[in-house]
Formats: structure tokens, sequence, C-alpha cells
């Protein structure tokens, strides 16, 4: 599985194949890796319905014909702008083309701006996505929960991606804790950096969760990991 970091909380995920964005957010994004335009991918996977995370999602699925699997209330509110969409919920696994995605809790809320509406988009959400034999666990914005543990002892997690920015979900020092009880072997830091309220150091998270024995990838935008 190679995972490259998009910028933000935006991963691309290559395996078996496939390729498979979470959160893909370019537009508008000082940090992103590429133009949307210029993101080829068989599917796109949205934690949640919040800018920036889900404001590309729409262009990306119509460039590229591809369907976006969301929460039901996410899905209905795309699906409205002409893309193929897959509504699920909480708990739910969907399956496509040797692509898995299961949708978890997440601890965080969720709307879309439609213009100048703003609308319901269901719960936030974290994703379990399966490609090749490998899992990674994109959590979403999410605050520290108890039920990060469950989730890590009920999946064998290959890779975690968790938030670290502080202020609009957990920061450094729940996401070590977070990530401890996820027991993924790698970890991504994700949602820091991209703005100034967000402002967090990658490498310094990393080296806290290597005295953890987990190995910490702060990734550039544009970067990849590769996992055997
Ligand atoms: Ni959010
Ligand atoms: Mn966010």
């Amino acid at each position: 599985m190679r995972i490259t970091f998009l910028g933000h909380s935006g991963l691309l995920v290559e395996a078996g194949g496939k390729r498979v964005a979470i959160d893909p957010f370019l537009t508008g994004n000082p940090m992103a890796a590429m133009r949307a335009e210029q993101l080829k991918v068989d599917g796109v996977v949205l934690t949640h319905g919040h800018g920036d995370h889900a404001s590309d999602a729409a262009k990306i699925a119509a460039e590229c014909g591809c369907r976006i699997v969301a929460a039901v209330e996410l899905a209905g509110i795309l699906a409205r702008k002409g893309v193929q969409t897959v509504g699920m919920n909480l708990g739910g696994t969907y399956e496509w083309d040797g692509i898995r995605v299961k949708l978890t809790p997440a601890l965080h809320s969720s709307s879309y701006e439609d213009g100048d509406q703003v609308l319901y988009a269901g719960p936030a959400c974290g994703a379990l996505l399966t490609i090749g034999g490998k899992t990674l666990y994109h959590t979403g914005d999410t605050a520290l929960f108890s039920d990060l543990k469950l989730i890590g002892e009920r999946h064998r997690i290959d890779v975690a991606a968790l938030p670290i920015g502080d202020h609009f979900t957990m920061g450094p020092d729940d996401a070590l804790d977070a990530a401890a009880w996820i027991g993924a072997k790698r970890v991504i830091p994700l949602h820091y950096d991209t703005f100034p309220m967000i402002r967090q150091d990658g490498a310094a998270f990393a080296a806290r969760l290597a005295e953890r024995g987990i190995d910490g990838y702060p990734l550039k935008p544009g970067e990849t990991l590769t996992i055997e």
C-alpha cells in the first residue's frame, strides 16, 4: 500500500491497482500537494462534510467518473450535484472493486456549506480502508475517545492517520494516547500546519511516538509512505 499525503487531512491510497482519496482538500489549501484536477482516483471517501475535507469531492468525482463514499446525509447532498455516491452510516461496511470501507465513529461535528446554506451532513466519521490486504485507519477529525481502543482491538490496522492540530481536533498530547490505543505500528499525523491556528511540530510528535515504539511519519505534502 502506498499512501501519499495530499496536505491537511487528505490522503491518496494506492494498492491492488486501485487509487482512493480520503478527504482530498486541494482547492484553497495553501499546502496542497496538487490541484484537484490532477487527482485521478477510483473512489473518494469522506469522513465528514466540513469544507477542509469535502469541498473538492464532487469536482473530483465528476472528473474521474468515480463514486463518493460518505455518511448517508453527506452523500445525499453530493448526489444532488450529479455525482455517484454511496451513503453509509456508522459501523457499516461497503466494498467495491476490491476496495473496502468501514465507517467508524468520530467525536466531532459535521455540516456542508453549499453557497450561503449550511446543511446537516450526518455524523462525523472515521474510515477503515482496506485494499490489497492492508488496512489504513483514517480517524477523521476527532477528539480523543476511549472507543479508539476498541477499534484498534477489533481490526488489524497497518497504519493509522490521525489529527494533531489541536483547536478543531485533538492536539499532540491526546493524539499520542490515541495512537497507542489504536495499536498501529505506523502513524501519520494530519490536520496541522495548514493554517496558523493549527501549527504543530510533526517531527516532535514523531519523536514522542518513537518513545512508545510507534513509527511516526510526518509526511510533507506530496510525500509517500509505502507499506509492504
Ligand atoms: Ni472538521
Ligand atoms: Mn477539519
